[in-house]
């Protein structure tokens, strides 16, 4: 079994094999010491593939179990969904010396992320991502939260899981867009700090690498939330490409998806970074060609215009100033921090082709 520690404030490791999901039970009783009751959250879609066998898998190890199901999709991951997951804990009697289990993917990892966080001010939880995006990124480092009316992620707070467990295996389930989400995660590690990881990436032919690619990105993220837990440095490395990814998301009224937007995210940034002098021109060509290779979207149907008034709401603003990440070249990033009042000049020069 391949352990990337994650040295934050409170320390834990992500574990990465095939076949980990049914041995949930052991590895949460390890991480805790004990068995007790563990509340499931989950949604429709991975309920129908994995609920019933996690919870099992959770029972035969001696934990009592219940199980919310929330209905799928970056729509569902609002306040009133959250409320209703609180009220099950409650519901349920769960104390602080009980445990959450996230099974899914971001949205799932984020909401009950952010129920452990605010249930009782704070009870265990343990991340089992079911998608490669929340693999590589959303279920390592500790953010949870939710979207508001005004933009993503406007609600949280950092709480670091007990133990996060990635089982591949789960990864033959995901429709070929859904797993292209997370590869555009993946591929941003690449540009932001890793050359040989995204040359590996470039052709799109690496999935039998699956394993070393996600043990690679998680790494790469331990190193980061070590450096910089609450994201006021060097994570926001991390935001490659989110910054326009998530307006162009909120702009779709996310029909396009986290990963996708990200990628689109990733050429504006790189044409952005061409335009200002930052790198050389190929850096844009190299990572739509990445992009392509790996059935990624490089291009959204907004106008600049549009994508301006949405990033304006930005949660990585900060006062007048609003940080961009941009590449050097690919493997290394740097962030600048731009004026608000350019902010609709820089997004015609990252947006117009
Ligand atoms: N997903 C970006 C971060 O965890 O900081």
């Amino acid at each position: 079994m391949r352990t990337v520690h994650v040295s934050a404030g409170r320390p834990y490791d992500v574990l990465i094999e095939r076949g980990l999901m049914d041995c949930a039970g052991e590895i949460l009783e390890q991480a805790l010491g004990k068995t007790c009751k563990a509340a499931i959250l989950t949604d429709d879609t991975v309920d129908a593939l994995y609920g019933a066998q996690t919870q099992g898998v959770l029972e035969r190890a001696g934990f009592q179990v219940c199980r919310f199901v929330m209905p799928h999709g970056e729509e569902n991951k609002n306040l009133a969904v959250w409320a209703t997951m609180l009220d099950f804990l409650a519901e349920n009697q769960m104390t602080r010396s009980d445990v959450i289990v996230a099974v899914g993917g971001g949205v799932v990892g984020d909401m009950a992320g952010f129920a452990a966080a605010s249930f009782l001010r704070g009870i265990k939880f343990m991340q089992i991502p079911t998608t490669l995006l929340a693999m590589v990124d959303s279920s390592v480092g500790g953010k949870t939260g939710l979207n508001l009316k005004a933009g993503k992620n406007l609600a949280g707070a950092f709480y670091q899981p007990c133990v996060v467990l990635c089982d591949p295996d789960a990864l033959w389930t995901l429709k070929p867009e859904q797993l292209a989400d997370g590869v555009a995660e993946v591929i941003k590690y690449g540009v932001l700090g890793d050359k040989p990881l995204f040359d590996l990436l470039k052709d799109g032919k690496w999935h039998d690498r699956m394993l070393d690619v996600i043990q690679t990105c998680v790494a790469a993220k331990a190193r980061l939330v070590e450096e910089d837990e609450h994201d006021t440095g060097s994570r926001q490395f991390l935001n490659l490409g989110h910054t326009l990814g998530h307006a162009i998301e909120k702009c779709s009224d996310y029909s396009i998806s986290h990963g996708h937007a990200v990628a689109i995210g990733m050429v504006y940034a790189a044409r952005l970074a061409c335009r200002l002098e930052l790198c050389e021109p190929v850096v844009e060509t190299q990572v739509v060609s990445c992009l392509k290779a790996n059935s990624l979207p490089v291009a959204a149907p907004y106008t600049a215009q549009q994508l301006c008034a949405v990033a304006l709401s930005d949660k990585k603003r900060a006062g007048s100033k609003i940080t961009f990440v941009l590449p050097d070249a690919i493997g290394k990033c740097e962030l600048k921090k731009m004026v608000v009042a350019d902010l609709p000049e820089l997004i015609r020069m990252a947006v117009e082709e």
